[in-house]
């Protein structure tokens, strides 16, 4: 997209600006310097505690603007976008305050995406950028067909792609020892999302950007945080039926073989697969976690693709 500084600058707005990510895509468009956006910051409730605190955050910034918006109340998103140029969104696979009891609980999250993805075509919106996963279904030839909080996002990501000029982005999540995908949500996705608003749908639709940093392990983030926190980390990895029971405690019963599908998933990926896509590094990101331990030069790749495309 052109900077033009004549007009008013595009608005983007944001589904989810109060939570990891959208914080991080809200900061990272009024940082924009390539182009000019403004902002406008969706939420269920004006007045609680995130949304005052991302207002405080950035008082006495006019491009900040906040408005109301409910992903299950179609009306409510055709008001929200109605004079945006741009939205970026997530969908959630888990309700509010409510528990998973079983695996249809979780369906809720395809309505949520229809609902967003054809109120933006319904408003005219000229670039629809989603927070998506991968189908871990079709990465693993049909062996785990449970990770649905993966499946549906793709599922919803299948059926925008063909109804509007849209970008997605994926933010990727163990022995020890296996080397896996690390992002920081709320930062990564922040650059990826206002550098894609920026080259705009000519460049970036219909295409999916994993948001992933250099490959490194349990055991290498452990000894990088150690050199950074000038502590002794020490590596217990738990077992997948650990890691079970203890998300679905909280999540509720319905969620636990997904995760676990998840895990074992990560576990048996081959160490070439970003999930389930070809591998592309980020140039920024990991910096909230780990900081400068990381060798952070093969990030420039992403950014270097961006401009052939
Ligand atoms: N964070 C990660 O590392 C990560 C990685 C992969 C996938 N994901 C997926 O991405 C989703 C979002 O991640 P996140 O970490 O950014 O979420 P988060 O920090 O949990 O925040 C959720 C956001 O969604 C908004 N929201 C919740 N229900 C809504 C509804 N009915 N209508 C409109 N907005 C609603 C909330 O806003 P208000 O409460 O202000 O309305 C909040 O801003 C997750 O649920 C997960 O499935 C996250």
């Amino acid at each position: 997209m052109a900077s033009n500084s004549t007009v008013d600058p595009p608005v983007i707005a944001i589904l989810g600006a109060t939570g990891t990510q959208g914080q991080g895509v809200v900061a990272a468009l009024l940082r924009c310097t390539e182009t000019p956006f403004s902002v406008l910051a969706l939420t269920r409730d004006i007045a609680s505690e995130a949304t005052q605190r991302l207002q405080a955050r950035y008082q006495g910034d006019n491009r900040l603007k906040f408005g109301f918006a409910n992903a299950y109340d179609f009306e409510s998103l055709l008001t929200a976008f109605k004079d945006a140029y741009g939205v970026f969104a997530v969908t959630n696979t888990r309700l509010s305050g409510e528990t998973i009891e079983s695996e249809e609980d979780m369906r809720h999250e395809v309505t949520a995406g229809q609902n967003i993805y054809r109120a933006a075509k319904a408003c005219g919106i000229k670039h629809f950028v989603m927070s998506s996963l991968p189908s871990i279904s079709i990465a693993s030839s049909g062996k785990f067909q449970k990770v649905f909080h993966f499946d549906q996002k793709h599922e919803i990501e299948e059926m925008a792609r063909e109804e509007l000029p849209a970008t997605f982005v994926y933010p990727a999540p163990l022995s020890a020892d296996k080397k896996v995908d690390w992002v920081d949500p709320c930062y990564d996705i922040g650059v990826f999302v206002a550098k894609i608003f920026h080259l705009g749908p000519q460049k970036t639709a219909s295409k999916t950007y994993p948001v992933v940093g250099t490959k490194i392990s349990i055991r290498q983030m452990a000894d990088i945080l150690e050199i950074n926190i000038s502590k002794r980390v020490i590596v217990t990895p738990s077992t997948v039926e650990q890691w079970g029971a203890c998300i679905s405690a909280k999540a509720g019963p319905g969620y636990r073989q997904d995760i676990e599908q998840m895990m074992e998933w990560i576990n048996v990926a081959p160490d070439d697969k970003n999930l389930a896509c070809e591998r592309v590094l980020s140039k920024s990101g990991l910096n909230g976690i780990i900081g400068k331990g990381l060798d952070l030069r093969s990030r420039e790749y992403l950014f270097g693709r961006f401009s052939e495309t």
